[in-house]
C-alpha cells in the first residue's frame, strides 16, 4: 500500500523558503507569516458581526444511567442549519446540531457513547484529550458504516483510493480494518482530571472534510478538585467552540475537495496547506454577541478549526491588562493561574480563563479580537456587559491544582518526530500515515521525552496521555505551554520537547498534526504502547 506522490517531480525537500521554488503554489504569503493556510473566500452573502446571540450547546442527558455507568446514544445525522441568516446549511451532525451536545461526565464514571451512523458516508468518532482504550479511541480505520447499508468493503476502499491523495492498493490490505455497520458502542473509563475534551471525526483522510460539514463537540469532566474551588460555574461556565468557515452562495458549507460530494481524499493543492474559512463562528453562529454581568465568567475556549491560529485579545483590554486569567490548559487545571494580555491557540488546543468583567465601566462592548487574522477574521465575538454591580462570590484562588512534574531526567528513551512538508508529502519522521506501521513503542508507565521538529507550522496531538513541555527551541516553555498539553503548537523550524508517561492502555494510538489538511494528507503516525 503507497499513498501517491503529493507532488509531482522536482519537489525538492520543502524548507519554509523553499516552498514556492518546489512548485507548491500560493504559500509563499503564509509563509512568510508563519500561517498555514489558505482563505477559501464565501460566495453567500455575509452578516454583520455582532447581530446574533451566542448559542451554547445543550448538555447530553443520558439513556441510562448504572452505579457506575452512564450511557448515551447520539445519533449522527444530516441536519439543515440556519448559520447564516436567511439561508440553510446542510450539516453533518452529532444530534442534529453543530456543535453537537456536550457530554458532562464526572472523572472516573464510566460513560458510553452508543454513536448511530445516519449519514451517507462512513465516520469515526474520537474523543480528543479523553485517556481511553485503543479499542474505544477512535482508530482512523475503525469505521461506523452507515447505518442504510450504503457502504461494503469495494466503497470504503473507493473512498480510500481516488485522486492523488488517494492510497493505491497495490500491496493489499488497508491496515487494521474494523469495521461496524451502523453503529459502535465507545467506552470512556475517564479516569482523568476535570478538563475540557472535545469529540470529533476521525475517519482516515476525511477529518478536515467531516469536522468542517460539523461533526464536534464538547465532553467536559469534572472532578472533586476542581468543583471545590470557587470558580464561576452554571451560566456562567461558557465552552466557546471557535470554527472558522467558508459558505456557497446557497449558504452550504464550502470545502475545497477534489470533488464536490467528498468522496475523493484530499484538498486542491492550493489548500494543501490548510483550509481557512472567512466567517468566524463561535458555538456554530457567526461573529456572535453574548450579554455578560459585571461579574467573573469562566470561558473554555477551544479552537476547532481546521487549520486557523488565532491570537485572542479583548479589546478594550481591562485597565491594567491580564485580561486572560488562564486556570486551565488542554488537560485540565494548572497549578496556578497566569495573566494573558493574548492567547494564541492553534487547531484542538483548549485554554480555560477567567475574564473578570467588573473590570469594565457599566455598558462596554468588549470585542474579541483574532490578532492574527485579517479582514473578516480580525473578529470572533462580542461581550455586552451589563450595567448592575451584583455581588461576586467567584474567584480565582492562587493554588488551583497540584501538577505533578514529569522529571525528564527519568527518561528511559528519547525520540524524535520530525514533521515535515517534503515532496513526498506531509510526513512524520519522512513517512506518510500507514494504518498498522508503529512509528514509536514506548512501554506503558515510561517517563519518555519525545522531540519535535518541524520546517513548517505544526499543531502537534498526541492520543492516551496528556504531556508537559520540557523547552522550546532549548529554552524555557512558551508562555502557552503550561500545565497538561495533548497538543502543542509549533512554528516553523521550531523544536519542542515534552515528557510524556503513557498509561493503563495497550494498543494503537494516534500522533499527528492536527492542521487536519497535513492530517488528511498523511501527517499521522500509529504509535503502540505495551
Ligand atoms: Cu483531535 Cu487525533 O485528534
Ligand atoms: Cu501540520
Amino acid at each position: 500500500m503507497r499513498r501517491r506522490a503529493l507532488l509531482g517531480a522536482g519537489g525538492a525537500a520543502l524548507g519554509a523558503g523553499a516552498l514556492t521554488a518546489a512548485g507548491w503554489p500560493v504559500l509563499s504569503r503564509y509563509v512568510r507569516e508563519g500561517l498555514p493556510g489558505k482563505v477559501l473566500r464565501s460566495r453567500a452573502e455575509l452578516p454583520a458581526a455582532f447581530r446574533t446571540r451566542l448559542p451554547v450547546p445543550g448538555v447530553l442527558e443520558p439513556t441510562t444511567t448504572s452505579g457506575t455507568t452512564d450511557t448515551y446514544d447520539i445519533t449522527q445525522q444530516h441536519a439543515e442549519l440556519e448559520i447564516l441568516p436567511g439561508l440553510r446549511t446542510r450539516a453533518w451532525t452529532y444530534g442534529g446540531t453543530f456543535p453537537g451536545p456536550t457530554i458532562v461526565s464526572r472523572s472516573g464514571r464510566r460513560t458510553v457513547v452508543r454513536h448511530r451512523n445516519e449519514l451517507d458516508r462512513p465516520s469515526v468518532v474520537h474523543l480528543h484529550g479523553g485517556h481511553t482504550p485503543a479499542s474505544s479511541d477512535g482508530y482512523p480505520t475503525s469505521l461506523i458504516l452507515p447505518a442504510d447499508g450504503s457502504y461494503d468493503m469495494h466503497r470504503v476502499h473507493q473512498d480510500m483510493s481516488g485522486g492523488p491523495h488517494g492510497m493505491t492498493m497495490d500491496h493489499g490490505a488497508m491496515g487494521p480494518m474494523d469495521l461496524t455497520e451502523g453503529s459502535r458502542t465507545y467506552t470512556y473509563p475517564l479516569d482523568q482530571r476535570a478538563a475540557t475534551l472535545w469529540y470529533h471525526d476521525h475517519r482516515m483522510s476525511y477529518t478536515g472534510a467531516a469536522v468542517w460539514m460539523g461533526l464536534a463537540g464538547f465532553h467536559l469532566v469534572h472532578d472533586d478538585e476542581e468543583e471545590r474551588l470557587p470558580l464561576p460555574r452554571g451560566d456562567r461556565d461558557i465552552p466557546l467552540m471557535i470554527t472558522d468557515r467558508s459558505f456557497a452562495a446557497d449558504g452550504s458549507f464550502q470545502y475545497p475537495s477534489l470533488d464536490a460530494g467528498l468522496h475523493t481524499p484530499g484538498v486542491t493543492d492550493a489548500y494543501m496547506n490548510g483550509v481557512l474559512g472567512d466567517v468566524v463562528l463561535v458555538n456554530g453562529a457567526p461573529w456572535p454577541v453574548h450579554a455578560v454581568d459585571r461579574l467573573r465568567y469562566r470561558l473554555r475556549i477551544l479552537n476547532a478549526s481546521n487549520a486557523r491560529l488565532y491570537k485572542l485579545q479583548l479589546d478594550p483590554q481591562p485597565a491594567g491588562g491580564g485580561g486572560f486569567v488562564q486556570i486551565g490548559s488542554d488537560g485540565g487545571l494548572l497549578d496556578a493561574p497566569r495573566r494573558h494580555d493574548a492567547l494564541e491557540i492553534a487547531p484542538a488546543e483548549r485554554f480555560d480563563v477567567v475574564v473578570d468583567f467588573s473590570r469594565y465601566e457599566p455598558g462596554t462592548k468588549v470585542r474579541l479580537l483574532n490578532r492574527f487574522g485579517d479582514g473578516s477574521t480580525t473578529q470572533v465575538m462580542r461581550f455586552d456587559v451589563g450595567s448592575g454591580s451584583p455581588r461576586d462570590d467567584t474567584r480565582v484562588p492562587p493554588k488551583l491544582s497540584e501538577v505533578r512534574p514529569l522529571d525528564p531526567g527519568r527518561s528511559a528513551v528519547t525520540r524524535d518526530f520530525h514533521f515535515r512538508g517534503s515532496a513526498a508529502g506531509w510526513t512524520i519522521n519522512g513517512k506518510e500515515y500507514e494504518p498498522g506501521r508503529a512509528l514509536a513503542r514506548p512501554k506503558l508507565g515510561q517517563v519518555e521525552v519525545w522531540r519535535f521538529t518541524t520546517n513548517f507550522h505544526h499543531p502537534v496531538h498526541l492520543h492516551l496521555d496528556p504531556f508537559q513541555v520540557v523547552s522550546r527551541n532549548g529554552h524555557g516553555v512558551g508562555a502557552f505551554d503550561h500545565g497538561w498539553k495533548d497538543t502543542v503548537d509549533l512554528r516553523p523550524a521550531e523544536a519542542v520537547e515534552v515528557v510524556t508517561r503513557f498509561t493503563d492502555y495497550p494498543g494503537a494510538f494516534m500522533i499527528h498534526c492536527h492542521n487536519l489538511e497535513h492530517e488528511d494528507m498523511a501527517m499521522m503516525g500509529d504509535f503502540v504502547t505495551e
